[in-house]
């Protein structure tokens, strides 16, 4: 193991393609943080076997094996304890979280949501876009708080919103977006450049400029493929 990286354990509940980019990320030189595990509370989760062909540690930790979300959570602690987890990384995590869980972990968990937050928060976030008739959507990284989808904001992505879109052309859009934004944030966190504070996030030296500050499909901010 490469000293001084942070231990990171990555929460899926499915498919697990953020995960996977977090994964590629983490294997690029100089990266500051390495996945030490993949935990999902989906004992069938597509993303759990991503991880082990790629030579990642899993745990399935079944929220319905537990009377209360506090059971499943103390559970799910302590499993983060085990890897010696420094930070957590929600890709496609569908459980909601209850506060005593989410104070454990302040300012070290993170999420993506398809979302440009404060814009919908909760489920089927494309299917409203649509609805609502946006022009532009995206993709939010956010520091986890109690607040559901309500934390500090670390990186947004915009992407447009075509005339011709549907829930999943409008999906895939923003998928590839959140495959570039979540390993940047993770990223500039385990550097340390980026932290929770007094709730809001703090950043030392990042992003570089202004032109960073929005992410755009047509930049790459990922260090290391500058
Ligand atoms: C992603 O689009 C992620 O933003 C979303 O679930 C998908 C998981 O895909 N997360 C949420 O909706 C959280 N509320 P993935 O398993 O392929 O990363």
């Amino acid at each position: 193991m490469a000293q001084g990286k942070k231990r990171v354990a990555v929460l899926i509940s499915g498919r697990g393609s953020n995960m996977e980019a977090l994964l590629r990320a983490g294997q690029l030189p100089g990266c500051p943080y390495e996945i030490v595990a993949v935990i999902s509370n989906v004992p069938g989760a597509r993303g759990l076997q991503t991880a082990a062909e790629a030579g990642i540690a899993t745990a399935v930790v079944d929220h319905r094996q537990f009377k209360t979300r506090e059971a499943f959570e103390e559970v799910l602690h302590e499993t983060l304890l085990v890897f010696a987890a420094d930070l957590v990384a929600c890709a496609g995590f569908m459980r909601i979280m209850t506060e005593s869980f989410v104070s454990r972990w302040e300012g070290r968990m993170l999420n993506i949501h398809p979302s440009l937050l404060p814009l919908f928060r909760g489920l089927h976030t494309h299917r409203r876009a649509l609805k609502a008739g946006v022009k532009v959507h995206g993709a939010t990284v956010h520091f986890v708080t109690p607040e559901l989808d309500g934390g500090p904001i670390i990186i947004q992505a915009a992407v447009p919103v075509l005339a011709g879109d549907d829930e999943d052309s409008l999906a895939a859009r923003v998928l590839r977006v959140e495959h570039r934004i979540y390993p940047a944030a993770l990223w500039q966190v385990a550097a340390g450049n980026c932290r929770l504070e007094n709730g809001r996030v703090a950043t030392d030296g990042w992003p570089v400029d202004e032109t960073a500050q929005l992410f755009s499909p047509a930049a790459d901010i990922l260090p290391g493929n500058a």
